[in-house]
């Protein structure tokens, strides 16, 4: 078997993509132009297992192994091309199963055999990677020195430095999505039961998760004037003004007697006011069925505050 091929790699957070770009250029590293890359990670047994779809460019199958360091690191490879990405995408999510994929953007610039990756990528924000490509007898010190130069030159600052593959942060950023979610469902779920419900008896509770991280929940309050009834969405709304926050970034939904218990159009809008378009709202239980959709989706078109001026 042919010996995997060697890099050594280095990987950081980018607060300044147009910065490092022009420093690059200044160096008179060579712009390969921009290439969007989407990476389907498979559960591989030993080491790591991607394959690539790339535009422009074809479709390829990455092996390769790499310790997880924040300073310049040694990666082994295998690259082979890929025919047909859908049906090898098909037979390896069975036999392996998929673990997460991965879209960039990925502007590919050459320095004296240093590839420079600047990568935007979905979900994670904009990073920058170093890969010096090793030749075959190398004892890569050169390689290493180069990437050191770059790294200097590039202003590349210790704590921007990141130990892990993208598809490790991805993982990591939607477990803490997930923690998010299922903390004001719970939440939701608490206040649920002080619903003053004697009229329909339907429980329903609602948690508020601010811009600045506060949790504020209610439970919806009837009257035997059955229209002054209050929705446990309004309810926490003015939980939360109370408190003196008008930002909601994320919503919760629990009733009693429902699965997935959807707002109803008086809360859509209510809710649509303190919230973005995008913030998600998740119905359902705690560790039960779930849907997560967005206030774009519940209210699409919403009447906003721009539109009184
Ligand atoms: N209700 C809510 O509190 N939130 C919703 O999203 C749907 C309905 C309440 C209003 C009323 O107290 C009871 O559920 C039955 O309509």
């Amino acid at each position: 078997m042919a010996p995997p091929r060697r890099n050594v790699e280095l990987k950081a957070r980018d607060p300044r993509p147009d910065r490092t770009l022009e420093r690059a250029l200044a160096l008179g590293a060579e712009d390969h132009g921009e290439l969007r890359q989407r990476d389907t990670y498979f559960a591989a047994p030993h080491g790591r297992l991607k394959l690539r779809e790339q535009e422009p460019g074809d479709a390829e199958l990455i092996a390769y192994e790499r310790p997880d360091a924040a300073e310049a690191r040694e990666s082994r490879y295998r690259i082979t091309p890929v025919a047909d990405p859908a049906t090898t995408a098909e037979a390896l999510d069975a036999a392996l199963g998929t673990v997460v994929v991965v879209d960039k953007r990925r502007r590919l610039l050459l320095w004296e055999g240093v590839r420079i990756h600047l990568d935007r990528v979905g979900g994670l924000g904009d990073f920058v990677e170093l890969e010096g490509v090793a030749a075959e007898d190398s004892d890569l010190a050169r390689e290493g020195a180069l990437v050191a130069r770059l790294r200097a030159e590039l202003g590349i600052a210790d704590d921007a430095l990141e130990p892990r593959g993208y598809a490790d942060l991805l993982r990591t950023a939607h477990a803490a999505d997930d923690d998010g979610a299922e903390e004001l469902l719970r939440a939701a779920e608490a206040v649920m039961r002080n619903a003053h419900v004697p009229y329909s008896r339907f429980p329903v509770g609602a948690a508020l998760r601010t811009a600045g991280g506060r949790v504020h929940v209610a439970a919806n309050v009837e009257n035997a004037a059955y229209p002054q009834g209050q929705c446990a969405e309004a309810s926490a709304i003015g939980v939360m003004v109370a408190a003196g926050d008008t930002e909601i970034a994320e919503v919760a939904v629990v009733a009693e007697k429902l699965e997935i218990c959807p707002p109803c159009g008086g809360c859509r809008q209510r809710l649509s006011e303190f919230a973005r378009p995008g913030t998600r709202v998740h119905l359902g239980r705690s560790g039960g069925p779930r849907r997560t959709l967005t206030i774009g989706e519940l209210l699409p078109l919403g009447f906003g505050p721009e539109a009184v001026g």
